[in-house]
């Protein structure tokens, strides 16, 4: 990576504004899934070692109306204080203004203050500069370890970086070196496995990593619009028509290359409690019949590409993950993943939800917290909070 990290500066006693990825899903008011807050701990653990003082800002949803309850940051404050025992972690109700600054100036070394959301200003979304300035003024060095927004040209991911020294989190450096390596020098053979309801939604990702990889495995809702386009009945399956000619195209130039699946679990309605059978695809499907995830013959194709491989990247689920009857494919596909010995990167909700399910998070060489941002990664663009960082 050729953007400085937090290791190429000087930390000690200095005020660092760190921006942080803290747009985690709630139940019931309490933090669901904190994995985007771990990740950010070795930073914070680093910084409050050289004795700096930490102030974290982060979005948190898309509130649309300035303060909105819903969208506070402070339902964030519990599950971050619970993860840095012993320190103590402070909250501002405000990102900027007198009293967000006050509470800045009071922070002593080796604390921490969580900013509230920086979306309640309409300044973030639109990168004003005056905005920028405020969130500046609290710190002598910014901090980026908000990969999942790296692909947001907002205040606090790219004006910011314009008015201090800008370096990169231990995070952010993890994803750039791990992602960077799928994108720019992959190890061969190299497999890909995408996937997802439509393909309208990753046409991006699908065309770079056809230039990368050696292998492009496709399942989940987009595997049917290929088969469609192959000329298979597919009863009431998800079909993207939109994309039929772009899926012929792409069959057409590189289909020896895509594997797509061979047989099907099929649902007789979109529901835990639906009917099941599983067919052959060349067979059609029949007619009231949707499918609903991957078949077994399907996973066995798709561990036989993965034999040997150097490098795997996965994004998007196999099936309709979420019902259990049509999980397996995905649970396999994370085992296959986990199992095949390569160096494996894994991105997106579900397919890092059916890792950390079926327990394999630990055999996984790198997983990916940003969804949209490592979309963007793979698709070969140049994400803008990446790009405001300093150069080495
Ligand atoms: C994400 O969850 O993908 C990031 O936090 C970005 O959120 P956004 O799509 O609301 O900008």
């Amino acid at each position: 990576m050729n953007k400085q990290t937090i290791r190429d500066v000087d930390l000690r006693r200095k005020r660092v504004l760190m921006r942080v990825d803290f747009n985690v899903p709630l139940k019931d008011g309490a933090v669901a899934d904190d994995t985007r807050i771990r990740a950010a701990l070795p930073t914070i653990q680093h910084l409050l070692s050289q004795s700096a003082s930490v102030i974290l800002c982060s979005h948190f949803g898309r509130p649309k109306h300035g303060p909105e309850p819903e969208f506070s940051l402070q339902s964030v404050l519990p599950a971050l204080s619970g993860l840095l025992p012993g320190r103590m972690v402070h909250f501002a109700p405000d990102c900027v203004g007198s009293a967000a600054t006050n509470q800045v100036k009071a922070l002593a070394a080796g604390e921490v203050l969580l900013l509230e959301n920086t979306r309640f200003h309409a300044g973030e979304e639109k990168n004003d500069a005056g905005f920028a300035a405020q969130l500046a003024a609290h710190a002598q060095l910014y901090v980026n370890d908000a990969f999942g927004s790296a692909h947001r040209a907002h205040a606090s991911t790219v004006g910011v970086a314009k008015l201090l020294p800008a370096v990169a989190g231990l995070l952010m450096e993890a994803e750039l070196k791990y992602l960077g390596q799928a994108v720019l020098t992959p190890q061969h053979p190299y497999i890909a496995i995408l996937g997802g309801a439509k393909i309208s939604d990753k046409i991006g990702v699908i065309q770079n990593l056809l230039q990368k990889a050696d292998k492009l495995l496709i399942g989940g809702g987009m595997a049917n619009t290929f088969l469609r386009a192959q000329g298979l009945a597919l009863g009431a399956s998800l079909v993207e028509e939109s994309a039929l000619d772009m899926a012929r195209s792409l069959l057409h130039t590189h289909g020896e290359r895509i594997l797509r699946p061979i047989d099907a679990v099929l649902g007789d309605r979109f529901g835990a409690d639906a009917k099941v059978q599983t067919i052959a695809v060349s067979s059609g499907v029949p007619d009231g019949w949707r499918i609903l995830d991957i078949g077994p013959e399907t996973v066995a194709r798709f561990g036989a590409a993965l034999r040997g491989c150097k490098l795997v990247v996965w994004n998007g689920p196999m099936g309709v993950f979420e019902l259990a009857p049509f999980a397996a494919g995905t649970t396999n596909v994370a085992r296959l993943v986990a199992d095949c010995g390569a160096t494996s990167i894994v991105g997106g909700g579900d397919s890092v939800a059916a890792i950390h399910k079926a327990g394999l998070a630990a055999r996984i060489t790198h997983i990916s917290t940003g969804g949209g941002a490592s979309l963007e990664f793979l698709e070969g663009r140049t994400l803008p909070g990446v790009e405001a960082l300093n150069d080495r």
